[in-house]
Parts: C-alpha cells; sequence; structure tokens
C-alpha cells in the first residue's frame, strides 16, 4: 500500500514511522493539507491519510476516486470534515474510534482546572516576580455541579475524573448508557443546575451550536464552559456574547468553529484575521488551547497503529471495524454495527 498524508506534523511522521516499522508500508507525508489544488498529488496512492482540518467535500472525494485512491484513513476520531455520503460506494473511509481517552478527559480537566484556579495567570506572575495573588480566587470543585454532554468513551472517563473531584453529576446522551452509574436528565435540566458544563458528545447536524444564545440564557450566571469535542457545537459569537454579559464565567476551548485556518500553525509573527477568534483570546477568562487535547505519547503511538492496521485490513480485504459509512443508522456514530465492509 502507498499512503500519502496530509496536513502531517513531525510528531505524525515520528509515531507513524515508527509503528511503520511492523507494517512497511510506503508513506509520504505532505506538510500541506487535502484541498481541491493538493488533491492532484493523490495520483498512484492506494489511500490518503486526513486528520481533523482536512474538509474532504464531494468534490476532493470524487476526485480522490478518479485518481485511483481507495481507502480514506481518518487518524482522528471525529469525521464531521468528511462527506461520507459523497464517498458511499467509491471510497471506503476509516478512522480511529479511540486512541486515548484518557488524553482528552484529562486535558478538560486540565482546562477546568487552570481556568478556575488561574495557574495560566499565576505562572506570568511569579515567573516576573510578581507574587501578587489578587485576583486568582478561584471555587472548590467539591460539591459543585457538572453538566457533562456525550457520555461516550471520554464523557465517561471525565465523569470519573469529576467524581474523584467529589463533584455533583449530571449527564446528557441521545444513547444514555443503563450500566453507567451517573444522574442522566435532560439539556435544560444541565442549563439550569450546572456550574461548568463539558461537552464531550460529537459535532452532528443536530449538535451544530447546541449552545446557543438560547441554552446559555438558561445556564446559571457565571458557569464554566468546557468544549474538547468540536468547534461546531458552540456559536462562537453567542458566547462572546455571554462573557460580555458576564452570563458566562470562563470558558475553556480545545476547538473552535473556524479553526481550520489557524490551529497547529505558528501565526506569532502575523495577525489574526478571525475578528471572532481574535476576540475570544482577548478575555481573560478565555483559555484557548490548539486542539491538543490528544496530544499525549499514548494517544499518538494508538493513533498511528489503528490507522495503519484499518489500512493493513484493507488492503488484506479483511472486515473494516473502523469504517464509517453514511447507512449507518446513528449518521455513522455507530461503535457496533459496522462489523463487515459497508459496501
Ligand atoms: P463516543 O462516540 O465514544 O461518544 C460520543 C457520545 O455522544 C456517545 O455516547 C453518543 O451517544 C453521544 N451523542 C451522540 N449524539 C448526541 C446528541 N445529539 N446529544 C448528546 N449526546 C450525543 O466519542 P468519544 O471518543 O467520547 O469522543 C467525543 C468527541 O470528542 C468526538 O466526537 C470528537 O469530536 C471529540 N474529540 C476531540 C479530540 C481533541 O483532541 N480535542 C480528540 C478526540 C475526540
Amino acid at each position: 500500500m502507498r499512503v500519502l498524508f496530509y496536513d502531517s506534523k513531525q510528531y505524525d511522521i515520528d509515531s507513524f514511522k515508527k509503528e511503520n516499522e511492523s507494517f512497511k508500508f510506503e508513506l509520504n507525508f505532505l506538510e500541506f493539507k487535502l484541498t481541491k489544488d493538493s488533491v492532484e498529488l493523490a495520483k498512484g496512492y492506494d489511500a490518503v491519510c486526513v486528520f481533523v482540518n482536512d474538509i474532504v467535500t464531494e468534490e476532493i472525494i470524487n476526485r480522490l476516486y478518479e485518481v485511483g485512491v481507495k481507502l480514506i484513513a481518518l487518524r482522528c476520531a471525529g469525521y464531521n470534515n468528511i462527506n461520507f455520503k459523497a464517498a458511499f460506494q467509491k471510497i471506503h473511509i476509516v478512522r480511529v474510534p479511540s486512541y486515548s481517552p484518557y488524553a482528552v478527559a484529562e486535558h478538560a480537566a486540565a482546562l477546568m482546572m487552570t481556568l478556575n484556579r488561574k495557574t495560566h495567570k499565576a505562572y506570568n506572575r511569579t515567573k516576573e516576580s510578581n507574587f501578587n495573588i489578587g485576583g486568582l480566587i478561584g471555587f472548590d470543585f467539591y460539591k459543585k455541579t457538572i453538566g457533562i454532554i456525550g457520555t461516550g468513551k471520554i464523557g465517561q472517563i471525565f465523569i470519573n475524573i469529576a467524581k474523584g473531584f467529589g463533584m455533583r453529576i449530571l449527564a446528557f446522551d441521545k444513547f444514555p448508557i443503563k450500566e453507567l452509574d451517573v444522574e442522566y436528565t435532560d439539556l435544560d435540566t444541565i442549563y439550569k443546575e450546572s456550574d461548568i458544563i463539558s461537552l464531550h458528545c460529537p459535532l452532528l447536524k443536530e449538535t451544530e451550536h447546541l449552545i446557543n444564545e438560547n441554552s446559555i440564557s438558561k445556564m446559571k450566571n457565571g458557569v464554566m464552559i468546557i468544549n474538547t469535542s468540536r468547534g461546531g457545537l458552540i456559536n462562537a459569537k453567542d458566547l462572546i456574547n455571554g462573557l460580555k454579559t458576564r452570563k458566562i464565567g470562563s470558558a475553556g476551548l480545545d476547538v473552535y468553529e473556524e479553526e481550520a485556518d489557524y490551529f497547529f500553525e505558528d501565526f506569532s509573527n502575523d495577525m489574526i484575521k478571525d475578528d471572532t477568534l481574535a476576540r475570544l483570546l482577548s478575555f481573560p477568562n478565555v483559555l484557548v488551547t490548539s486542539h491538543q487535547a490528544f496530544l499525549t505519547n499514548e494517544a499518538l503511538k494508538n493513533i498511528a497503529n489503528t490507522t495503519l492496521q484499518n489500512i493493513q485490513d484493507f488492503s488484506q480485504d479483511k472486515i473494516l471495524v473502523n469504517e464509517i459509512c453514511y447507512q449507518c443508522p446513528h449518521e455513522g456514530n455507530c461503535p457496533k454495527v459496522l462489523n463487515k465492509k459497508c459496501f
């Protein structure tokens, strides 16, 4: 198999080269994203490997198909960037449904703790020998209410972390898990009662802009919002308005709706043209990280291994356990149904 990687960073190259020692595919890495221009470079490859901000449109899928690509291997869990309906019966799509849910859940906890105890500010102060602690007051997590939206792999680990803090946990999921030791409730109750709300559901049509003017108006004053899932779950302009009116006390964002142009790149000598992102960055009570929740050694190794295993299964015409397909009854969000090739 010849595999072309788009949007690859040094940590991708290192982890994939190491894992590929046992698979021995021909891997080639491009720094730039898959676009309607760069798609031409896929000619002669059996598979392309893409990441969260490669937007794989119908036009790109058709061109990939024309140049002979048979497989798109996502080296991530989310798949909202792929038009998998357009790929049906043309190109198979596989993903890495779980590589380290701990990495993401722990990052959500890091955002929550940093925002609350303002350690990002304390770090800067003490670095400049400023030992004043004024303005750094936080609150105890103990006995506070946390609302968790999406109780899949990451949500469940985050629930355990929150339990460790002694928090009261409310959860919402479209497909609640009976055996899970958590209090499921409706979204309105989550909005009304939570001191912190953390998003762990996928970005789908029905979850797009879940956090908007209307849902924010139902929340507790001073609520903290944590999003390590997908940027499109939050209407960023409504979030900004909520922050300006102090309805929202703080926000920890590892993802942003329009992140594709900025995240993973260095703009420190440039300017941010996206006024919404620039405004978000200007708030002292907003902490933005650049889609790094997945970035642990364990996750990188698992991503590389599962992606290469997916490619090997495809090349050997085996069952594709990690295939996504638009015909799936759960809109591609089904971990169990896809125990065979989708077409
Ligand atoms: P998962 O598939 O195990 O869990 C998602 C949960 O959301 C499921 O329980 C599902 O029933 C639920 N859900 C589906 N539709 C819903 C709806 N309309 N309302 C509420 N819940 C709904 O996925 P996992 O592994 O826990 O990942 C969650 C999300 O985290 C992914 O969709 C992905 O976007 C994001 N992610 C972010 C990363 C980062 O680096 N920031 C890395 C990996 C994943």
